[in-house]
């Protein structure tokens, strides 16, 4: 009995030893945010001390014992209280753009059938799968994006849905990634898909979803922009020099990489696929434009990429966001399946990797061995966001908030003041029934969670009927009957 005793006590003093810091990165550590938000979203190393994937050990008590790691896998995040506070406010001003854009929200399985992420145009999504085989033998993965199983789902329902259908959904993805500021391999994705409307129509609700969001955030077009293209651009150059169509998606693939790799190893790439020199200089050089009027001096007017930006652009004007977005030819987007506009929103100071991204994929089904319905969507990180609004100051403050705290001056009174708490809750109050306290502490965890009032069940005031309530704000204290308590 004794020695399973020291051995607990052993075992909670071992979990209790700080492991690591909570936060690797020092300006990080040492930036204004409010403490209790600082774990959520907690930058990973920053590049220079990229993580090797490894895996850290449990710690080894000195009689050999191992005790279980209380770290969360590498790159993978708890949810306190406090954090899943930020979390859940986040989560409800996605909600709530959705909401008024009059999308639907829809669900899926984190876990899905290997076979809807298996692309082979060399996307960097496929080689950071978390795929296995489950006890029946088939293959899974965890999901690294939502677009797939939006698509299997819109596939499923068949002509039961009345197009178009405007869908949004907020879950949980995993990429085995190399951790950089904002990049975890797991993070929740906002998603917000538009099925059947063939036109820029969709790419222009789905910007000012993203915008609408920004703003509702305290964020402006001086911190954020959105840079836009079409794939048509890179298409129409392919079209120039003859190339054949089967290298399109491989070479969107490959341009992508412009910025993270040299200009020379990319060109190393293109012409490994079979282009010629001249084509390769022709495609970086139109992919380094950045005006509109220019690309139709390039390309020519008649060009669908060039229609299709400038209607987007006219549309901007009258939703009225024109000064979050701008023409880049350089975006392209690293997934395969899109087809015409890309677009990804980035901070302007240049800080953090894309805060979202999306585009039109109007043949993702027939991959899937469906008829192809026209499509267009994006993915809105949870992570880059709350590194923004760090950098900005504009997380929001939010302490948790109780209404009352229901508290027997003796033990006798315990049951009184379950009744009291029971009838208070049930008129939808949140009230924390305390007991075996002492006063002062009540007082002092009354204004840790912000209540409002406190009700305390003494002995002569029940047998009149009454309690007594302390209003905390004005110090307020007076009798009330138990009945009417409000
Ligand atoms: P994506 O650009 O791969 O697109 O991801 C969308 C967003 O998810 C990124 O801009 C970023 O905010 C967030 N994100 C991606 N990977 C990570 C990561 N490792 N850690 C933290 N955040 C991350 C897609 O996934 C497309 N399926 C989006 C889409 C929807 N396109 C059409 N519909």
């Amino acid at each position: 009995m004794a020695a399973s005793a020291s051995a607990s006590l052993r075992h909670h003093l071992l979990l209790r030893r700080p492991r690591f810091p909570l936060c690797p990165n020092p300006t990080f550590r040492a930036s204004s945010f409010p403490r209790r938000y600082q774990r959520l979203f907690a930058s990973a190393p920053s590049s220079s001390a990229v993580d090797n994937g490894d895996t850290p050990s449990p710690v080894e008590p000195s009689d050999g014992a191992s005790v279980v790691d209380v770290n969360p896998p590498r790159g993978t995040r708890d949810f306190p209280p406090e954090d899943m506070r930020l979390r859940t406010w986040l989560f409800d001003q996605f909600r709530e753009v959705s909401r008024v854009m009059a999308f639907e929200e829809v669900d899926f399985p984190v876990l899905e059938s290997e076979a809807l992420f298996i692309r082979k145009a060399g996307e960097e999504i496929t080689q950071q799968l978390y795929n296995f085989e489950d006890k029946g033998g088939r293959r899974v993965v965890l999901r690294p994006e939502i677009t797939p199983s939006l698509a299997r789902l819109v596939i499923k329902q068949g002509k039961s849905v009345s197009l178009p259908l405007k869908w949004f959904t907020i879950g949980q993805c995993w990429r085995y990634e190399r951790m950089t500021r904002g990049r975890r391999r797991e993070h929740y994705q906002w998603n917000m898909d538009i099925f059947g409307m063939p036109k820029v129509r969709a790419e222009s609700e789905l910007l000012q979803a993203i915008i609408l969001l920004f703003e509702r955030l305290g964020i402006t077009s001086s911190d954020v922009g959105i840079r836009v293209s079409s794939r048509k651009v890179l298409q129409a150059v392919l079209n120039m020099y003859s190339i054949p169509e089967h290298l399109f998606t491989e070479v969107c693939v490959i341009v992508d990489k412009l910025g993270k790799l040299t200009r020379e190893e990319i060109e190393k790439e293109l012409i490994s696929t079979g282009l010629s020199s001249e084509a390769v200089q022709g495609i970086i050089e139109v992919l380094s434009l950045k005006s509109l009027p220019k690309l139709e001096e390039v390309l020519g007017s008649d060009v669908e990429a060039v229609a299709d930006l400038k209607k987007l652009f006219s549309f901007a004007e009258q939703y009225g966001y024109a000064d979050w977005i701008c023409f880049d030819a350089s975006v392209v987007r690293g997934l395969a399946y899109y087809t015409g506009i890309v677009f990804e929103a980035f901070d302007r100071e240049g800080k953090l990797r894309a805060i979202c991204g999306g585009g039109r994929y109007d043949r993702l089904l027939s991959t899937f061995g469906s008829e192809d319905i026209p499509a267009c969507g994006f993915g809105f990180g949870d992570a880059v966001i709350v590194e923004l609004l760090k950098e900005k100051g504009l997380l929001p403050d939010l302490s948790r908030q109780i209404d009352d705290i229901v508290f027997p001056l003796d033990e006798e009174l315990q049951g009184p003041a379950s009744t009291v708490a029971s009838s208070l809750r049930k008129k939808g109050r949140s009230v924390d029934l305390v007991e075996d306290k002492r006063l002062k502490w009540v007082f002092k965890h009354a204004e840790r969670i912000n209540a409002s009032r406190l009700i305390l069940v003494g002995k002569s005031e029940w047998e009149r009927g009454m309690v007594r309530v302390k209003v905390l704000s004005t110090r307020d204290e007076f009798e009330v009957k138990a009945g009417e308590l409000q």
